[in-house]
């Protein structure tokens, strides 16, 4: 549906630093080059049921793809997943199942996937996980976000990435590291949910569970699916981990929706968070050249949108008085 080669634009604020546009995909995330992919492996196998675990975008972006091609699918979310995923999931004509606690409770998540897995070994239905430790034929779709960066702008030392379970950025390191490994590639975590971070801090090999509070919409993982994979490319590759805040996040968000005319979702503006924090510490000197992949869209999330607009008055005239307020919102 014309999934990936999404835009390189430079940031009006911040010297040296480029957004990859991923929210520009058909449905609005990255998650499409990985639906794509996966999707046309499913079909191959001559598989017309897929049963998906998704936070939202992976659900989103099935449930446009087994439209157009026909496909049944179930989709698993979050009970509070963002209103813009859900409703692009039932538009689109999925099957939602809402599980209170999925992906927020380590014991609720596990207990998911092992049912699920029992499921789908009947053989009747494909599992969808936008993860290499399920789906690895779809995650290679993923990797061309490397190659494109490097394409437009080859000049590039470090590109964040966000972290939920990890999938997306060992997509993008290892490709990074197969193709231009001087390009150092960045992880970034929220502090509620460091799986991936604290392994990588306190020099761990594994993954320990943690218990969820990040309210960021697609980074909250809070178990090894792809954390542990994505800890030996970030040690390969020479990148670091960054935690950061829900609250840097949603200023990354608001400097995305105010400063520079991007629409995102928070998880989306993460990778901005993480970069200014490597910019604080000094990870990334001056002049050098970053990307922040930015990797959904504003519409997914109108919760968070809608306390960004609420920072900007409306103003109401019955037209008689329209001169007044003109000068006024003009001033
Ligand atoms: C918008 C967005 N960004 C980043 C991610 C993180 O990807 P991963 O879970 O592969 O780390 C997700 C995952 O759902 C997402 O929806």
């Amino acid at each position: 549906m014309g999934e990936g080669q999404t835009p390189l634009v430079g940031s009006r604020q911040l010297a040296h630093l480029h957004f990859k546009l991923e929210q520009t995909n058909p449905s609005g995330s990255y998650k499409d080059r990985f639906i794509a992919a996966e999707l046309s492996r499913v079909l191959l196998q001559g598989q017309r049921v897929c049963v998906a675990t998704s936070s939202g975008n992976t659900g989103s972006s099935l449930a446009a793809y087994c439209a157009r091609y026909d496909v049944r699918c179930a989709i698993l979310v979050n009970a509070d997943a963002p209103a813009g995923k859900l409703l692009q999931m039932q538009a689109h004509g999925a099957k939602v199942i809402r599980i209170a606690q999925f992906a927020a409770s380590a014991a609720v998540t596990e207990r998911v996937f092992a049912q699920l897995q029992e499921f789908t070994a009947r053989g009747t239905a494909s599992l969808v996980v936008s993860a290499f430790r399920y789906c690895p034929g779809g995650m290679q779709g993923v990797k061309a976000i490397a190659r494109e960066i490097v394409q437009q702008f080859p000049g590039v030392r470090h590109v964040f990435v966000p972290v939920g379970g990890g999938g997306l950025f060992a997509a993008v390191s290892d490709e990074m590291q197969a193709i231009q490994p001087q390009t150092l590639v960045h992880a970034v975590q929220p502090e509620g949910c460091p799986t991936l971070w604290n392994a990588w801090r306190n020099g761990l090999d594994r993954i320990a569970p943690v218990e969820s509070t990040t309210r960021i919409s697609g980074l909250s993982v809070p178990f090894d699916i792809d954390a542990g994979l994505a800890l030996r490319m970030l040690r390969q590759g020479g990148g670091q981990a960054f935690a950061v805040s829900d609250g840097e996040v949603f200023d990354a968000q608001r400097h995305l929706l105010r400063r520079e005319g991007i629409y995102a979702e928070p998880a989306g503006a993460a990778a901005l968070a993480g970069y200014r924090q490597a910019c604080r510490n000094g990870a990334v000197r001056e002049g050098e050249a970053a990307v922040c992949l930015v990797t959904g869209h504003g519409f997914k999330d109108p919760a968070s949108i809608a306390s960004a607009a609420e920072e900007t008055p409306s103003y109401h005239s019955d037209g008689g008085d329209l001169l007044a307020v003109l000068e006024e919102v003009t001033r």
